[in-house]
């Protein structure tokens, strides 16, 4: 990745997140990064932080390899219009971040000449820890290698089949959001039984962060960690059963499916 250098087109939200994490990450030069949006007043901190900042798309292009798509999906074509005349087969790779926008879309706009790839982070990438679901068109290992390094500056990535990319949107993308309203259910439960919000927030928060990291660094599944601490007889399991009872489950899994259903209309 030394000699590669990454234009993110679209610096809001997402493009920002990333920017930054490449920025931060100690295996990539912060003067291979240019970052634009017409807005340059929102991403001065990156200058600040090395990186080129322009709201000249065609010379980020030019000056760059790989080329992430950061717009909101209505903008992709235009900024591809915009920046064609200066793609080259022999050196560019383009990845999309659009929401919805498949590879073969992508790539019909830009005559099928390109390496494609689409990536779908969540908005963790802000602190380092999305999960990104990759897929890609017209790509080859070597470049898949150097696509993947982007997003793993800012989590971890995983290649997936097109076909699923919706369902990543739902689980990783739109997942955070469902994961943020258990959160604020459980301070909400935590307040009526005697904290302040604040406290069980802490509290609440950790306590997620923790059963996460449990997982993911003892890969087990959830069920058998539920069983260490449900006593029988105990106020675990009254707990968990009374939820199960009200739903709690089911209601998260038709969500994720209602969630679904929606992105794939
Ligand atoms: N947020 C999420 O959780 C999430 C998750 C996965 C994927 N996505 C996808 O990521 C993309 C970005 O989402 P976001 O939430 O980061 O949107 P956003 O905050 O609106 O960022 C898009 C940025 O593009 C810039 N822009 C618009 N036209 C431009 C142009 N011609 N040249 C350069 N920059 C331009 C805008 O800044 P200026 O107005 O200053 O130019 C804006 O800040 C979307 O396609 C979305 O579907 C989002």
């Amino acid at each position: 990745m030394k000699n590669d250098k990454i234009s993110v087109i679209g610096c809001g939200n997402l493009g920002k997140s990333i920017a930054k994490g490449l920025l931060n990450h100690n295996e990539f030069s912060s003067n291979n990064v240019i970052a634009t949006r017409r807005n340059l007043s929102f991403i001065e901190d990156l200058k600040e932080a090395g990186a080129d900042i322009t709201s000249d798309n065609l010379y980020a292009v030019s000056n760059s390899n790989i080329i992430l798509i950061a717009v909101k999906p209505y903008n992709v074509s235009k900024i591809i219009n915009e920046i064609k005349p200066v793609l080259k087969e022999d050196k560019h790779i383009i990845v999309s971040l659009a929401t919805g926008l498949g590879t073969a879309e992508i790539s019909d706009m830009l005559d099928n000449k390109f390496p494609i790839y689409r990536a779908m982070p969540n908005i963790a990438a802000n602190i380092g820890e999305s999960v990104t679901c990759i897929c890609s068109k017209n790509s080859n290992q070597e470049q898949t290698e150097k696509v993947k390094f982007i997003f793993d500056a800012v989590g971890e990535s995983l290649i997936i089949n097109e076909e699923l990319m919706e369902a990543a949107t739902i689980l990783g993308a739109c997942g955070i959001a469902f994961v943020f309203r258990f959160i604020r259910a459980m301070i909400q439960g935590g307040i009526q039984i005697g904290f302040d919000a604040n406290t069980a927030k802490k509290i609440v928060s950790q306590t997620v962060k923790g059963a996460a990291q449990m997982l993911q660094e003892n890969n087990d599944h959830p069920e058998s960690e539920i069983d260490k601490v449900t006593t029988p007889k105990g106020c675990t399991i009254v707990g968990l059963n009374e939820m199960e009872h009200q739903g709690f489950s089911s209601s998260l899994i038709k969500g994720i499916i209602n969630s679904f259903e929606k992105i794939e209309k």
